[in-house]
């Protein structure tokens, strides 16, 4: 619930000024700036500890989001606040283009050991959308150093995100984020995702995998570069893959030449109870893609993470990968990264998510008796709540209904409650919650004491609509 604690007191002056600053010079990401009134305030959030965050209020949430999937290892980690300073004072920053750091080496080669297989070339950037771009570029490189330069199509899937920057967004399969931005980059096929919720009852349990494979002839297989896919897939809500699907789709891509992206910016430091979410699945991507929990968040950093064959034509005489950025494998962002993956390795996060990710969906499961609730799916700390209007015909609900349930009634109350998580309907309308790998029991039960109520209350609402 949301309480107030006494370091609330020193922000709340501060906090009306903050609000009215805020409505006037901070232009928010993703956001309805005009939704912001007199009876609306924009959520500041001022300090983190834990799996805790407290609003300009003093107002306590469970951060059932670790801040939009991103800190894993929990807020507030003084370790990290060290290693940052430790890193400023003995060098500020020196940049990853054309020279090279220590702690860049260090993490670089930290990563390339937890990676499976031979994915050892680690060329850091600043987002995740950063990083899905370089792979992109690469994928695109790669063919043509090889003499295969009609290769430059990618495969993802409808409904996932993958980004906002031009190429990433090509492949990001959600309409409404996409067309109002066009023309992005050619060549952003889409097959169908694995959210077999709504599938017919005998349907193949691989058909994704095959419409996939239909989608790459169809299109050429000559003229496909990559195959970009998250392990768990994010957008429409936690979707994971059915058996076998990855290694279908690995055989795809073999027989067409195809890489294949792994796009770990959500699924990678163990949300799904692994360093990286294909682990979590057995398959073996030729490169993934990474960001947000890297560093815990503490500071931005991505990665784009490629095998040995991937990097071969960029390795000798005087080719380049002529891509990169200034700030790319920052020093303080590396130093942080190393802090990070201290912290998982001492306090054995991914097998803590292993152990209690049962747990954690048996809190979701109990809620199943409420007639709203129509499907419960995820791993590790990573799931969501697919809402439903009918749970015998699996009816969701239409845009003009999700924006009344999400947006008027279920984001803000679980919110004055104490509970971020995400309400979204990018796709069919999800409750979604990633707890930091930190939370336990205690949290879990938390976690169903504040959605309970609301579910219960978003049902009686809709029946009496
Ligand atoms: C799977 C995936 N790829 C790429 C991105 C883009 O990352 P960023 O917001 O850091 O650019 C996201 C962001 O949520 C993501 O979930």
């Amino acid at each position: 619930m949301a309480v107030s604690t006494p370091q609330a007191i020193q922000t709340v002056t501060a906090g009306a000024s903050l609000q009215e600053t805020a409505r006037k010079h901070l232009w928010m990401h993703f956001s309805r700036m005009g939704g912001y009134d007199a009876d609306h305030e924009i959520p500041i959030i001022t300090r983190g500890e834990g799996a805790y965050v407290w609003d300009e209020h003093g107002n306590r949430y469970l951060d059932g989001l670790s801040a939009l999937f991103c800190c894993n290892a929990g807020h507030g980690r003084e370790a990290y606040a060290e290693a940052a300073a430790a890193q400023i004072k003995e060098l500020d920053f020196y940049t990853n283009w054309s020279y090279a750091h220590p702690r860049a080496i260090e993490l670089a080669e930290r990563v390339a050991e937890l990676t499976p297989g031979d994915l050892n070339r680690v060329f850091f950037t600043n987002s995740g959308s950063e990083a899905v771009e370089a792979a992109i570029k690469v994928a695109r490189n790669y063919f043509r150093a090889h003499g295969k330069g009609q290769k430059h199509k990618i495969v993802a899937r409808e409904v996932a995100y993958h980004g906002t920057t031009m190429g990433a967004l090509a492949a990001t399969g959600l309409t409404p984020l996409k067309t109002q931005f066009e023309p992005y980059m050619p060549g952003g096929i889409h097959a169908p995702n694995t959210n077999e919720y709504h599938w017919p009852a005998d349907r193949d349990p691989l058909w994704a995998a095959e419409e996939l494979g239909r989608l790459v002839e169809f299109h050429g297989p000559e003229t496909i570069a990559a195959v970009i896919l998250e392990p768990l897939q994010n957008a429409g809500g936690c979707i994971p893959p059915q058996e076998g699907y990855f290694q279908r789709v690995r055989e795809i891509c073999d027989e067409h030449d195809i890489l294949l992206i792994s796009d770990e910016v959500i699924c990678s430091w163990g949300r799904l109870g692994h360093y990286f979410g294909c682990q979590r699945y057995g398959f073996q991507p030729d490169i993934i893609t990474t960001a947000k929990a890297l560093t815990g968040a503490y500071i931005p950093m991505g990665a784009m993470i490629a095998s040995e064959e991937v990097y071969e034509p960029f390795s000798s005489g005087t080719a380049s990968f002529a891509h990169g950025s200034t700030f790319g494998g920052h020093p303080v962002a590396a130093a942080v990264g190393l802090a990070n993956l201290d912290a998982f390795a001492e306090e054995d996060l991914c097998g803590h998510v292993l152990r209690k990710e049962d747990e954690f969906r048996r809190t979701l499961e109990d809620l199943r008796d409420i007639p709203i609730v129509g499907d419960v799916r995820g791993a590790g700390f990573f799931h969501a709540i697919e809402l439903v209007k009918d749970r015998d015909t699996k009816q969701g609900f239409d845009s003009e209904e999700s924006e009344w349930l999400l947006r008027g009634f279920l984001s803000g109350e679980l919110y004055r409650r104490g509970l971020i998580c995400r309400a979204d309907d990018r796709g069919d309308p999800v409750i979604q919650l990633s707890p930091p790998l930190v939370c336990d029991t205690e949290h879990f039960e938390e976690i169903g004491a504040v959605l309970r109520p609301v579910l219960e209350e978003a049902w009686d609402r809709v029946r009496s609509r």
